[in-house]
């Protein structure tokens, strides 16, 4: 087939014809056919093509630099999503990993827009750490004139709702950039806010007179997505793996999906829809004097968040109750500090006020699911995905809490039942080539990818070797998938594991200190490289464990403190150093 089919004689400008000749002489039989289709049909309805015609994208598409700061995903496809929409109005958009950011690649850019969640207790997404603290830092280049524009993701239930966003957009303006579209910040309910935001974003960073470009994709089509779509799933398997004497409750549950499991991927994370505690929300509603709303009942308990309290419940609760106490509790500014450990049980137990369905519905946002890692490979468990998920039980204030979806899966869910469930892929959290060796740090439910990873290199017979690094409270009772690791270490799949129980001891062992117990082996393996893998608690975990890698490098190569915190850059640079935290 001739990849010139549009002859120098047909009635358009040479550079046109070049441009029809480079959509026209790839495209498919099929793709032709549409076109000859799709054109005869518009001229008989009249249409007129002139804003679609290659002439009219020909004009050269402005450059516009899109940087997300990501770490579960949410931020890098709203990336995506302005992209397709900043295409399709004259605008070339360059799609950049906040943790492959090179500074000076912004000083070119012409217009800018940041995408930025906000991790941990007010922190960046692990992998954007290093450039966010080059742009916040002193040696952080002018952006004199360049047009930007933050959007900022978050959850209003912690202290520093969409803090980086903020911090971001402060500081491009700070470094001479002229902000051309507000900030918004987002909540976990982000798609509506999101969409909106991108849709005035392209219109202020659009060229003028950029008209409306209709993309036709002629390219070869991408590799096919997996469905991101919610599934219901039957609990086949739902076991409690700590011992009865042990204080804590971890579920094995295994899902099986009617018509093939999501196409999911070691390293990928279920999103699981709860519902709260009918208990909790019978006495929410007796304390707010709404009993005997059985509608309102039920909406709280499938699809309301009826337990965070944020700064912001509590400026709705003052503004729609005018309750006094609780706007001198905002006045002083006390609300902070009073809300830490509470829930919106408590805010309206203390401060008691007649209220509507409609007023303490507006206290609460939608329910969101919560993210489990998955705990199988497709290629060992075919149709199933096992997720590992411990309850989290506390007391304060006087109150006993449970976290909402971890209960309701420990307490509410039985084997036999269903739910539902939507895959939450995570390309940042993969196993590498066959033949790397892999070192696995999780202790407690962040073991769960590892047996993903262990079950799929032993389907697959890999040659890289596999290190799991585990900890939890005690052996006899708290040692997650025991059986499991026995097995892998025996048939090879796991070439060693080293185990940490804080509780069996007199001085507590955590996994870090196995980390630098091991130094002189984990520096080989890694200079030979290995890939390091690290999944579960942000909070002191992920800290302690990188901290106690830098430790290694520096004892076992006799390395500078800031040597060594080098070589670990390096990994992560390398994308050798891989965390899956929360
Ligand atoms: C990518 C990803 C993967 C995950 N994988 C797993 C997994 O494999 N297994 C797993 O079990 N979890 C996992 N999680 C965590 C999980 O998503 C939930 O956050 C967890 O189960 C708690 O949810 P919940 O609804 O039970 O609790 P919630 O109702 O959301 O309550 C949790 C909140 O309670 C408060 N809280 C908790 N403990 C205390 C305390 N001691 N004192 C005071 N306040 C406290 C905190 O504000 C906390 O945010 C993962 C999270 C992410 C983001
Ligand atoms: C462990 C953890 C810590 C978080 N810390 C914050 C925080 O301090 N402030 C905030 O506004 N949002 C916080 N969030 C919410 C995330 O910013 C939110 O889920 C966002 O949509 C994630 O975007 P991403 O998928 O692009 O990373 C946190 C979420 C998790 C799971």
């Amino acid at each position: 087939m001739s990849m010139s089919p549009i002859p120098k004689t047909a009635p358009f400008a040479e550079e046109e014809i070049d441009l029809l000749n480079r959509v026209v002489g790839t495209a498919s039989p099929v793709q032709r056919a549409w076109l000859a289709g799709f054109l005869a049909g518009l001229d008989a309805s009249g249409a007129t093509l002139v804003p679609q015609l290659p002439a009219a994208s020909a004009r050269p598409a402005e450059p516009l630099t899109i940087v997300y700061a990501s770490e579960s995903g949410n931020s890098e496809k709203l990336a995506g999503d302005l992209a397709k929409a900043a295409r399709k109005n004259g605008l070339k958009p360059t799609l950049i990993d906040m943790a492959d950011l090179e500074l000076s690649a912004l000083t070119t850019a012409k217009r800018l827009v940041v995408i930025a969640a906000t991790w941990g207790e007010g922190e960046p997404p692990a992998r954007a750490m290093r450039a966010y603290n080059e742009l916040m830092g002193e040696g952080a280049p002018r952006l004199d004139g360049v047009e930007f524009g933050v959007l900022a993701l978050g959850d209003t239930a912690y202290v520093e709702f969409c803090a980086i966003g903020r911090k971001i957009d402060e500081r491009l303006a700070e470094l001479g950039g002229k902000r051309v579209t507000d900030r918004v910040d987002c909540d976990l309910d982000f798609a509506g806010p999101a969409a909106g935001w991108i849709g005035d974003a392209v219109k202020a960073l659009a060229p003028p007179n950029a008209g409306r470009v209709i993309e036709v994709d002629f390219g070869a089509k991408p590799a096919a997505t997996p469905s991101t779509d919610i599934f219901e799933a039957e609990i086949t398997e739902h076991v409690d793996l700590n011992s009865s004497r042990s204080d804590k409750e971890t579920i094995h549950l295994a899902l099986s999906f009617e018509g093939g499991a999501p196409a999911y991927e070691p390293g990928d994370s279920l999103d699981l829809y709860t519902e709260n505690d009918p208990v909790y929300v019978d006495e929410l509603l007796k304390i707010a004097g709404l009993t005997g709303d059985e509608q309102l009942r039920a909406e709280f308990i499938k699809s309301r968040d009826v337990t965070t309290l944020s700064l912001k419940t509590v400026e709705t609760y003052a503004s729609s109750t005018g309750h006094q106490y609780v706007k001198a509790l905002l006045a002083d500014g006390q609300a902070r500090d009073w809300i830490a450990g509470r829930q919106l049980i408590d805010l309206i137990a203390t401060f008691p006020i007649a209220l509507d369905a409609d007023k303490l519905r507006a206290l609460t946002r939608p329910l969101a699911p919560r993210a489990y890692s998955i705990a199988s490979s497709r290629r060992e468990v075919g149709d199933e995905a096992h997720l590992l998920i411990s309850a989290v039980r506390y007391e304060s204030h006087g109150r006993a809490r449970k976290g909402v979806a971890s209960n309701y899966v420990a307490e509410r869910l039985k084997r036999g039942g269903h739910v539902r469930v939507r895959l939450k892929p995570n390309k940042h959290f993969a196993l590498p080539a066959a033949d790397k060796d892999v070192i696995m740090v999780g202790p407690g439910t962040g073991v769960a990818p590892f047996r993903a990873f262990v079950q799929e290199r032993r389907a697959t017979q890999t040659k890289g070797r596999n290190w799991l690094f585990f900890g939890d409270r005690t052996f006899t009772h708290d040692f997650l998938y025991q059986l499991d690791w026995q097995d892998a270490l025996r048939d090879g799949s796991l070439t060693r594991m080293d185990v940490a129980f804080s509780r069996d001891t007199p001085e507590k062992v955590y996994v870090q200190h196995k980390i630098w117990d091991r130094r002189a082996d984990l520096i080989e393996w890694l200079e030979a490289g290995a890939y390091f893998y690290v999944c579960g608690d942000a909070k002191a975990m992920a800290k302690d464990v990188r901290a106690a890698l830098v430790r290694a490098y520096a004892g076992v190569k006799a390395l500078s403190p800031e040597a060594a915190e080098q070589a670990v850059v390096i990994l992560e640079r390398e994308k050798r150093y891989l965390q899956d935290t929360y």
